[in-house]
């Protein structure tokens, strides 16, 4: 059966507020500097499969296809509704990137097709259940040696940016966000088998400290 924790949530929680989702995060984020962070940190190679885990609108995967035509791209996102928006950008780009409905925890890929699987402001969105099944998923489909880059919520290190998180996880809600706020997204990667599992850069922004994570699946 169905749980309710198995259903994915809205980027910003409620469905009428994903049309505001690109200005908001690129208005408040350093949208371009973190994705563009999360993209050198990867390596990604011209021959690289790579999927954009929980894609939404799509600015990463447009960002990674751009800089690396010739690699294979791939984005995935559970709502049907941020996929429109995301296809309309893409046509408008003339860009031709598959993007597929599915549930992270319970990807439509075969075990070892990707080399990179890369993800932003997504892991906060899931239960603890829910990231620990997504991150089996994630090392099933990578290849042995492939790596995953995550760009998500990490642990305040001022006051000011402890502050600044509630306003996520008075929207996003405290129960998935806890565990980012406790800095729990290394442990949660080296239970599920990474090794070389790094916090590699923190942004402290108007929302709190953005960090980007990586980790490599064994050979
Ligand atoms: C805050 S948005 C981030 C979107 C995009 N990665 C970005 O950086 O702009 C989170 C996305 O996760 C998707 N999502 C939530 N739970 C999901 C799940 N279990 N599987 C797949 N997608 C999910 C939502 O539909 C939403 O598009």
């Amino acid at each position: 059966m169905e749980k309710n924790s198995d259903k994915y949530k809205p980027a910003l929680n409620y469905d009428w507020l994903t049309r505001f989702y690109d200005p908001l995060i690129q208005w408040t984020l350093r949208e371009e500097t973190f994705k563009s962070q999360l993209i050198r940190q990867a390596q990604i190679q011209t021959d690289h499969h790579v999927l954009d885990l929980a894609c939404g609108t799509a600015t990463l995967t447009i960002l990674i296809k751009n800089r690396f035509p010739e690699a294979t791209v791939i984005g995935l996102d559970g709502d049907p509704k941020v996929l429109e928006i995301a296809r309309a950008k893409l046509a408008k780009e003339q860009l031709d990137i598959p993007l597929d409905l599915g549930m992270s925890f319970d990807l439509p890929y075969t075990n070892n097709s990707f080399d990179r699987v890369l993800s932003s402001l997504f892991f906060h969105h899931l239960t603890r259940e829910n990231k620990s099944r997504t991150l089996a998923e994630v090392h099933r489909v990578l290849k042995p040696g492939g790596e995953i880059h995550i760009a998500d919520w990490g642990r305040p290190r001022s006051a000011l940016m402890r502050t600044a998180f509630f306003l996520v996880q008075m929207l996003d809600g405290f129960a998935t966000t806890k565990d980012n706020a406790d800095g729990l997204i290394p442990q949660l990667l080296l239970e599920s088998g990474f090794i070389e599992v790094s916090e590699t850069v923190q942004y402290p922004t108007l929302f709190g400290p953005l960090s980007l994570y990586s980790a490599r699946k064994p050979d």
